[in-house]
């Protein structure tokens, strides 16, 4: 039998996802992609990136969207991503991104773009800049992932339909050129994937709902959280099960699960007997904790210029290198002259 021992180490699947800097994250974002990020980090080789490019598909003030930026990548820097061994950093300050958009732009059909729900749904909320950059949202998303030969993409159920388009556009391009791109897995968590808004469950929970009392952000108070959790919308049933028609409780019963790990039939025993008020003060007790050491470390790094700086050009530095090299192997397979 032959010895396999001298055989070089395997290469770990690599994990590619990026938010947008919009505002600060909800817990939304937090269970649906940023714990699964943290559940990966150790495992795998991961590019986490603040998708500031995305962001600019909608009017921005463009100090606020610098800030947002900064703040998000201190957020980034706050979760336990292991960023000694992963790659955290700005789109921006790759260039291959925007460049690998451009030539997948031309390996992408109108048709297929076209039928993108959020470009639809953005396309009637902005419906006075409905640019082409929102119409190739999912080309530069594509771009993200397809640089890194990336393998697994965790992110919430709304991105399903990004992450479908950019398999198509892989394989396409592969079948054409032969074998360029990995083709990447999405990976939505079972629990913690759709968090719903707390005052109309049958809605997203968003960065952007008008509604302040709508989504928990992830740097709110543990007084703030308390008070949002009270006033959460629930049913008249006062029995905590989950249950067609209970969207409410539903929501409340997957965040609690995120916290704890406990599934829905142990919830169910746990609140056994007992009413509303005190599952919601048990709910916003375990997001607290939850939230409490990236809050901490967020607090502590956040107005530190100088590191955010020194940790945003080393992030690029690596990002850079990387994609450097699917970049050139694309460009060649298309027939540009390499410098
Ligand atoms: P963004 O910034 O809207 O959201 C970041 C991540 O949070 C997830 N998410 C949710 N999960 C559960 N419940 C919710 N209510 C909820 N709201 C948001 C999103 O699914 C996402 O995983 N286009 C992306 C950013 C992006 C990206 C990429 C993602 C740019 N390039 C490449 C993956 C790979 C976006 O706008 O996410």
């Amino acid at each position: 039998m032959e010895n396999n021992n001298t055989a070089a180490p395997q290469r770990k699947p690599v994990v590619f996802s990026a938010i947008q800097p919009t505002s600060v994250p909800t817990i939304g974002n937090y269970f649906g992609a940023f714990k699964n990020w943290s559940n990966m980090a150790e495992d795998y080789d991961c590019l986490f990136a603040v998708a500031d490019l995305h962001a600019i598909t909608v009017r921005n003030e463009p100090a606020m969207l610098r800030k947002q930026t900064k703040e998000m990548f201190a957020l980034l820097l706050s979760l336990d991503l292991k960023p000694e061994k992963n790659i955290i950093f700005i789109q921006s300050h790759v260039p291959a991104h925007a460049e690998l958009s451009w030539i997948l732009n031309c390996y992408t059909q109108f048709g297929e773009a076209s039928r993108m729900t959020q470009f639809k749904e953005k396309s009637q909320k902005h419906a006075d800049n409905i640019n082409i950059g929102l119409f190739a949202y999912p080309t530069l998303m594509a771009a993200d992932i397809l640089l890194y030969q990336t393998n697994f993409v965790p992110v919430g159920a709304d991105q399903k339909q990004h992450l479908e388009i950019t398999r198509d556009i892989a394989e396409r391009f592969n079948g054409i050129y032969g074998n360029t791109f990995a083709v990447p897995e999405p990976l939505i968590g079972k629990s913690g994937s759709r968090i719903m808004s707390l005052q109309d469950p049958a809605q997203k929970m968003s960065k952007s709902d008008p509604n302040p009392k709508a989504s928990v952000s992830m740097l709110d108070t543990p007084d703030m959280i308390v008070k949002k959790f009270k006033s959460a919308v629930t049913d008249s049933e006062a029995v905590v099960r989950y249950a067609d028609g209970k969207d409410g409780i539903n929501n409340l019963m997957s965040i609690y699960s995120c916290c704890t790990g406990s599934d829905f039939d142990a919830i169910e025993r746990e609140f056994d007997g007992k009413g509303y008020g005190e599952f919601k003060l048990a709910v916003a007790e375990a997001v607290i904790s939850n939230l409490k050491p990236v809050q901490e470390k967020y607090n502590k790094i956040v107005n530190d210029a100088a590191y955010l700086k020194e940790c945003a050009a080393k992030g690029a530095e690596a990002a850079n290198y990387v994609s450097g090299k699917t970049l050139n192997k694309v460009m060649k397979k298309v027939g540009l002259l390499l410098k």
